[in-house]
């Protein structure tokens, strides 16, 4: 039972990461990390849920789900950025739990990361592959709906972006990072544009009612109901302030990402003050935006007729501005290319650390002797997303995402609390404010949006965490390096 709970020590943790054969390179600086953790952040959230979230759940309410989505964010941020500076080391979540409540709750956190990031990354590859058949469709060029878009039996596109994607990330760490500079400029430019001119085009009518009365609809029936809902024994709602919650917990996944910055903590040139920046730096910028560009949208459209797939650019062509929604839609693919981009580099990573820990097959954790990047992983990780994003209807598990991520922000949280007791002597560059209260609340705050998820969500989940300990039990347990290469400072919590 003990060795369930073994952990391994931060020394150990930074110490490995220079042993040769599996160093990464530092090359990433504050500015980068920023500019990763936009890339990585804005993308699907707001580019297409604003507009579901909207018309299906809030109203025009949803900006106020944004910025509770947003609140919860900020204190998982402030827990992340304390221990990304005091562990810099590949892996984020994952690490951090190996060096504070041992192997198996790392194991559990490593796993879940699985649905957070290559799971996350699949779903955006067929948001993606949507806004490229319509672009293409503009030019003349129509895919066939087998081989496109979310009813597709082999999604090409969105398979295609994923190799060129793994392609980038297998190259180099800094390649990756110029030509997500690229692109998160011009992402950031087309969300200002809709900010700004959008704003010509706003009629205070349409804000009213702000948040509209309950109603029972089929958004929210059966196992769609929030769990919370069922918990209580009310009858599912959307809309009213339940709805305005239930919004919360699906436009959470807008957000996801600022933790992904702290998967590259062993690529920053100086972690312990760049990674804190970095994470709450594209966080704030984020909220911002997202709060502008969804009261700006409701406001241009009555929040009944905002369109599901592509709110943003259809808001422009109802008001007679299709010359925007086209430049919208560009925006809109390099924005969706730079999350997949990120979310796979930080899948990357996870895989990394959990097989230089003996936890998953050694042989993935090799660095490319020539690119400094861990290429086996990569092109593992490239595989499997792609196989996931080509034959698999995904929009329905997106939530899943949603609910692995907020599970890893509860970990993490209690993490900060474990480690300021075990390891009060660690130097920490970056210290969460007001703890307990800040973490305490980041736990209650995420397990409050994970309440908000659907029945069926958290059955997926339920199973997808069985499914991991079934592999725990029957490898990682075996094969930890903790057990086959021990030293003696490693030492057992319980
Ligand atoms: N936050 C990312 C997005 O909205 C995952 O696409």
């Amino acid at each position: 039972m003990g060795t369930l709970f073994r952990t391994k020590t931060v020394e150990r943790s930074i110490r490995e990461t220079e042993v040769s054969g599996h160093r990464l390179r530092k090359d990433l600086t504050a500015l980068d990390l920023t500019v990763f953790g936009i890339g990585v952040i804005v993308g699907t959230g707001i580019f297409v849920l604003t507009g579901r979230v909207a018309r299906e759940y809030a109203g025009p309410a949803v900006a106020v789900s944004f910025v509770v989505a947003g609140v919860v964010c900020a204190l998982a941020a402030l827990c992340y950025a304390e221990f990304a500076s005091t562990v810099p080391v590949a892996g984020s979540a994952y690490t951090f739990s190996y060096a504070t409540m041992g192997e198996f709750p790392a194991w559990i956190i490593g796993w879940d990361l699985i649905l957070e990031m290559a799971l996350g990354a699949a779903v955006v590859a067929v948001g993606w592959s949507g806004y490229f058949a319509s672009l293409l469709s503009g030019l003349g060029v129509d895919l066939p709906s087998s081989l496109a878009g979310e009813t597709a039996r082999f999604n090409l596109p969105a398979v295609l972006i994923v190799l060129a994607v793994t392609a980038v990330l297998t190259l180099g760490i800094k390649i990756s990072s110029r030509i997500n500079a690229l692109m998160v400029v011009v992402k950031l430019a087309v969300v200002a544009l809709v900010v700004i001119a959008g704003l010509f085009f706003v009629k205070a009518a349409n804000y009213i009612p702000f948040i509209p009365p309950p109603e029972s609809t089929d958004t929210v029936e059966g196992v769609r109901a929030p769990l919370i809902q069922v918990l209580f024994g009310v009858t599912p709602v959307a809309f009213g302030w339940f709805g305005v919650f239930g919004a919360v917990a699906i436009v959470f996944f807008a957000y996801i990402g600022f933790d992904v910055v702290a998967t590259t903590a062993e690529e920053a040139r100086n972690p312990q003050r760049d990674l804190p920046v970095g994470i709450l730096g594209s966080l704030a910028i984020c909220t911002l935006l997202y709060v502008a560009v969804s009261l700006v949208v409701v406001g241009m459209q009555s929040y009944t007729e905002l369109s599901e797939s592509a709110p943003l650019s259809d808001a422009f062509k109802s008001v007679g501005h299709p010359f925007f929604a086209g430049i919208i839609n560009v925006g809109a693919i390099f924005g969706l290319t730079t999350v997949v981009l990120i979310l796979m580099l930080g899948q990357s990573r996870v895989f990394f650390a959990m097989s230089r820990d003996g936890l998953l097959p050694p042989w993935l954790a090799h660095v490319h002797p020539k690119y400094g990047t861990p290429a086996r992983s990569t092109v593992f990780m490239g595989v499997v997303v792609a196989l996931l994003a080509g034959l698999i209807p995904l929009s329905a598990l997106a939530e899943l995402v949603n609910i692995g991520t907020l599970f890893a922000f509860v970990l993490v949280s209690v993490g900060v609390l474990v480690l300021r007791r075990t390891r009060p002597d660690l130097h920490r560059a970056f210290r969460t404010p007001l703890v307990p209260l800040v973490p305490v609340l980041s736990v209650l705050g995420s397990l409050f949006v994970m309440a908000n998820l659907p029945v069926e969500t958290w059955i997926r989940f339920v199973v997808w965490m069985l499914v991991g300990t079934v592999i725990y039990a029957s490898y990682g347990r075996r094969h930890s390096k903790l057990l086959t290469a021990p030293e003696k400072s490693s030492r057992s919590v319980i």
